[in-house]
């Protein structure tokens, strides 16, 4: 297939040549002199141009339409059989895994450490949860894989107790880049019959040049979650959906398809695919890039190991038996030594420098580097210097951040109802205090990295309510699906009895 080709993006563009004149959606009439002027100011002449809607001839219209060209060389390009182009992130991709999934069984075995959006899958797809814990750094509050006998056991367990897992959804890489041994979970899951999510969200630049990871549909994954937006150069929102060839492909292609319907919209953005379109073509041929981007990363590295106030967390990741390869593209920092939390770290970075890391924890900040973009090393060292000389002021004043003393990543709560029936119940929002040995109705997911603390039907554990108010409360922490933004307050099943019996 022609790599160097965007055949929806140049479809588009021949379009918009033509002079159309548009009496149809979208009501910017297509140019700012039809109605665009107001985009176009901002955003630039093309724009109302190429944002055209679904259903044309010559775009997306049959099965051989630009837009289903483009998507079969996205699929040669990660190794897939198929792919679906999402725009509403992966996200999406994780709720279509879940619906499309229970097609196949109504058990899941999914690592605990899920992203919340799988946990939203998990509820409207009616799915019956069991977890399995990941490795922990507990240092760094850092939830990474599993490993394939972890899994393994989990699944014996499960059977064992009658209640055989249809299929397993494992998280690799980690926020961290922690990449896990996905061909050998694969080979677990299929073992015991059943098929195996990838959520690649942070792995969508994998397979596309020989310092990287493998992209997981070449090692035997059957579902990818790809956030292509994240690190492969796509416009925000715009994701994929990968379907391995493997043994539940013939079977999991039209429940992926119905799926995908369910959750997709009915105006699905053409600047959004478009951008997937390109993004695919600059991978495939930005082997150069993508090698001065890991180049960039381990500068950056380099330049943090040779300040002694910091460590380069991924120089100790060997420790834990899960991770078999890590994403040169992630440089997460250790910066407890210079006495101020990481979020502090991150904040002043923004506020005094202009400079943005991805996330931080109370001890770490992380960046990642796109696979197509090469920052400005000597900027961010020049940055980091300054906030870390800055720390050590503070620190001289004995004005030590007390953040840095954050509470440890909480265990999970033991799972008293399913998900969906808790999820369903009545119920009612009480004060903190009276949460703690009750049901959370909700899902609570400190963001970044979005990992639900709580799912529904988990006990609310006192451990847990300090952990998400320690979050809410840092500067640059979100507690997304809270009942209020300081978790003052918690959204609990009312009744757990009859609930549990209406379920
Ligand atoms: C592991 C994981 N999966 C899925 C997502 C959702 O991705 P998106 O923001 O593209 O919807 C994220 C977002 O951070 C994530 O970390």
């Amino acid at each position: 297939m022609d790599q160097t080709r965007a055949p929806y993006v140049e479809a588009i563009q021949q379009l918009a040549s033509s002079e159309p004149l548009h009496v149809m959606v979208p009501g910017h009439g297509g140019t700012p002199a039809a109605g665009g002027a107001h985009l176009a100011d901002v955003y630039g002449e093309r724009i109302a141009e190429y944002d055209v809607p679904l259903m044309l001839d010559g775009i997306d219209l049959g099965d051989h339409s630009a837009r289903v060209q483009s998507q079969q060389l996205a699929a040669e390009a990660w190794g897939a059989k198929r792919v679906w182009w999402l725009t509403n992130g992966a996200s999406q991709g994780n709720r279509t895994a879940a619906l499309a999934v229970r097609g196949l069984g109504e058990r899941v075995l999914m690592q605990r450490s899920s992203h919340s959006s799988f946990v939203d899958g998990v509820l409207l797809a009616g799915l019956i949860p069991a977890f399995v814990a990941p490795t922990i750094d507990e240092a760094h509050g850092i939830a990474h894989g599993l490993t394939p006998e972890r899994l393994d056991e989990a699944l014996r367990e499960e059977a064992e107790h009658g209640r055989k897992a249809s299929s397993v959804y494992i998280v690799s890489p980690s926020y961290f880049g922690s990449t896990a041994d996905v061909r050998a979970l694969a080979e677990v899951a299929h073992a015991h019959g059943a098929a195996l999510i990838v959520d690649g969200a942070w792995g969508a630049h994998f397979g596309f040049h020989e310092g990287l990871p493998e992209s997981p549909a070449r090692l035997g994954a059957d579902i990818v979650i790809s956030s292509t937006h994240k690190l492969a150069g796509s416009l925000t929102q715009a994701s994929m959906l990968h379907l391995a060839e493997g043994p539940f492909a013939e079977q999991l292609e039209p429940l992926i398809d119905r799926a995908y319907t369910m959750t997709a919209s009915t105006s699905a953005s053409a600047i959004l695919m478009g951008s997937l379109d390109l993004a695919r073509r600059a991978l495939v041929q930005g082997r150069d890039q993508i090698g001065a981007s890991i180049r960039a990363a381990e500068q950056l590295r380099e330049r943090v190991r040779a300040d002694d106030r910091f460590l380069v967390i991924r120089d100790d990741f060997s420790q834990f038996a899960d991770i078999v390869q890590t994403d040169p593209l992630r440089v997460p920092i250790d910066v407890s030594k210079i006495g101020q939390s990481g979020h502090w770290v991150r904040d002043r970075l923004i506020t005094e420098h202009g400079v943005f890391f991805e996330m931080s924890t109370a001890t770490t900040i992380v960046a990642v580097i796109g696979a197509l973009a090469a920052p400005d090393v000597d900027r961010v060292m020049r940055a980091l210097g300054a906030v870390a000389d800055e720390a050590d002021a503070l620190r001289a004043e004995g004005r030590a951040d007390t953040l840095t003393a954050f509470p440890p990543l909480p265990e999970a709560g033991m799972l008293r109802m399913l998900p969906r029936a808790a999820y369903f119940a009545e119920s009612v929002v009480v004060t903190a205090h009276q949460a703690i040995g009750r049901i959370s109705a909700d899902t609570l997911a400190a963001y970044p990295p979005g990992i639900p603390n709580l799912v529904p039907g988990e006990e609310i554990t006192e451990q847990t309510v300090t952990f998400l108010q320690a979050v809410a409360a840092s500067p640059t922490g979100v507690v997304r699906g809270a009942a209020d933004p300081l978790v003052a307050t918690f959204r609990v099943v009312r009744d757990p009895v009859t609930a549990s019996l209406q379920a």
